[in-house]
């Protein structure tokens, strides 16, 4: 990655949490930062602790991500600033319950989070970073891309979009120098749980990871050219498994007739 101080690294929900741990290591990485959420003074008082530390600029923007002004704003910032080079797609929020039970307002507003406004920056900051032909954007998904529970249908389904969209996106700029490393964190030290409905202290303390490890790992997977990272994954033998038993299944959905099985008796 580059070290130059004129560049700059945009993140997405980095007034705690992952974000916030993303921040100080790309600062540390020599960028200048702009750092969006919501929380005002959290917001604030890390781009002055995070500019003290690392000697760089820092500039806090407060955003509804959710919302269509919100995501405008940025999305404009984006459009507009060819001193992006990393943009962090990292804002997201989880509403852990039966969709049965649950507000329909909470499954949109991780739809509108997770899914819209990590789109719409891409969408913003991807002209820029192609006609400089480089940068580099790090989508953070999550484990429950590949598994879905009774009360993480909508969760599941928006960290799913962001695996498959990330993908895809790798695959458009292959040829490029902008690469798109999508992240896949199990469970992490973070407020999410307790906004989530489900509290962090319901699970088992050793099952989850630091926001220091993680993003850490994540970005050593970065350097080592990991474009999908698991990063609490030891085997990777699993993780090939996975990528061809996906591909193989791809592959053979591809004959145009009925399986055998389904055809009439
Ligand atoms: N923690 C885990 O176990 C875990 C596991 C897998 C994936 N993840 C993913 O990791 C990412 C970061 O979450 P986290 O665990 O670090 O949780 P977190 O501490 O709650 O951080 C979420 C960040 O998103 C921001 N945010 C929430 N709603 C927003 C909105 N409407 N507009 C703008 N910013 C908004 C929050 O800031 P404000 O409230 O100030 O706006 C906060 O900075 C999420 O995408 C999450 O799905 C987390």
């Amino acid at each position: 990655m580059s070290t130059s101080s004129q560049k700059i690294a945009v993140v997405t929900g980095a007034s705690s949490g992952i974000g916030a741990v993303y921040a100080d290591r790309l600062a540390k990485r020599g960028y200048d930062l702009v750092l969006i959420a919501r929380r005002t003074e959290r917001l604030q008082s890390l781009a002055a602790k995070i500019a003290r530390t690392h000697g760089v600029k820092v500039a806090p923007m407060i955003a509804d991500l959710e919302t269509e002004a919100g995501q405008a704003s940025i999305e404009q910032f984006l459009s507009n600033n060819s001193a992006v080079s990393v943009l962090v797609n990292n804002a997201g929020i989880a509403r852990l319950a039966p969709i049965s039970d649950g507000p329909l307002q909470d499954s949109l507003s991780q739809i509108a989070l997770n899914i819209t406004a990590l789109t719409r920056l891409t969408h913003a900051v991807l002209p820029g970073l192609k006609s400089r032909n480089e940068g580099l954007i790090i989508n953070v998904s999550s484990v429950l891309a590949v598994n879905s529970l009774p009360i993480s249908s909508v969760y599941s389904g928006s960290k799913a979009f962001v695996l498959a969209f990330s993908r895809g996106l790798q695959q458009e700029l292959a040829n490029t120098g902008v690469r798109v490393q999508v992240v896949l964190p199990a469970a992490t030290a973070t407020e999410v749980w307790d906004r989530s409905g489900v509290p962090l202290a319901a699970l088992a303390p050793e099952s989850v990871m630091s926001t220091e490890d993680l993003v850490d790992a994540a970005l050593s997977a970065l350097d080592k050219g990991e474009n999908i990272s698991w990063p609490s994954v030891a085997d990777t033998e699993v993780i090939e498994r996975f990528e061809s038993a996906r591909l193989a299944l791809f592959a053979t959905s591809q004959t145009g007739k009925v399986a055998p099985r389904l055809l009439p008796a």
